[in-house]
């Protein structure tokens, strides 16, 4: 094992990875094969997918082929948005289970938080029963706003445990950030490479200052403000290079400098306004 990964610890007291693989737009068969096989070799032990992403199963058997251990891993998936609602929420998490080819999972997410309220408690009722009842060791949710999760918190019996938002130091809000730590949820950040759009020239430069990627500079900014980021990759070059930022510290003012190159620049929806 190569890369040396530091534990957090998700508000209900399970430990989490301080970063892991996203394997959005991974294909099934031999590239999800050969980069869960990498990626496990180098020291990642969180995967994350989705029911949205429709490869669940590729990385249910690239799991299985590779012979990983289940306990080894931190193995995360999302509802989505046509199963949100009780009944659908329940029975779709067990055919991610099948799909994954597990009997549990360590963690569970509401992929996106929709204008339907409503909708929105019956699906973490539906959360909260997985959880309970011992199917899942932690639940959470993605794209949450400020809004959303206190109005979740003002309305759940189990509070979640994990926001999956975008961030990047052009997607950087402070006050969410803020909120979640006062409230004791991990935030774990999607798209942390920019999806791939690394050409940006004032990262590159501070990135070169310390010997490292534009990738590492960025991964490494989020773990040290406490953020698990989950980048995708299928390149073992580049799954190697984004493991391997725990050799270097950014300074605090180099920190300040990346946090005020927040745009609020999104490349998916906005959650205020996003339905389904
Ligand atoms: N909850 C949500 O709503 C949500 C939304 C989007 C994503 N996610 C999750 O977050 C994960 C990460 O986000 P993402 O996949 O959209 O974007 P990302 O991780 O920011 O970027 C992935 C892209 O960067 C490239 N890349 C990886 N390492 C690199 C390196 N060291 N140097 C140069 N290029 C590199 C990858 O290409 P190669 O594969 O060829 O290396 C790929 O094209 C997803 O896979 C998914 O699990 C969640």
């Amino acid at each position: 094992m190569k890369g040396r990964l530091i534990m957090f610890r998700l508000n209900n007291g399970v430990e989490i990875p301080e970063m892991g693989l996203g394997v959005y737009k991974m294909n099934a068969g031999k590239e999800m094969d050969d980069a869960v096989r990498y990626a496990y070799e180098q020291g990642y032990r969180l995967f994350d997918t989705a029911q949205m992403y429709k490869n669940e199963s590729g990385l249910g058997e690239a799991l299985e082929k590779n012979r990983i251990p289940r306990q080894d891993i931190f193995l995360i998936s999302k509802v989505d948005n046509c199963n949100q609602g009780y009944g659908r929420t329940i029975e779709s998490f067990g055919e991610s289970l099948e799909r994954l080819k597990t009997d549990y999972l360590d963690s569970f997410l509401v992929h996106w938080p929709g204008q339907n309220r409503e909708r929105m408690l019956d699906t973490w009722k539906a959360m909260e029963k997985l959880y309970t009842d011992g199917k899942v060791r932690s639940i959470g949710v993605c794209n949450f706003e400020v809004c959303q999760l206190e109005y979740l918190l003002a309305n759940c019996k189990v509070r979640p445990m994990i926001d999956q938002i975008e961030h990047t130091p052009f997607m950087h809000d402070e006050k969410l950030l803020g909120f979640c730590r006062e409230n004791e949820i991990q935030v774990m950040a999607w798209g942390p490479l920019l999806r791939g759009n690394l050409d940006e020239d004032e990262i590159g430069r501070m990135a070169a200052g310390y010997n490292k990627t534009s990738a590492q500079l960025l991964l490494r900014w989020n773990v040290q403000q406490g953020i698990i980021p989950i980048p995708k990759s299928k390149n073992k070059e580049r799954l190697l290079q984004n493991i391997s930022i725990s050799d270097f510290e950014i300074t605090e003012e180099d920190m300040k400098r990346m946090n005020a190159m927040n745009q609020n620049k999104r490349t998916s929806y906005d959650p205020m306004v996003f339905d389904f």
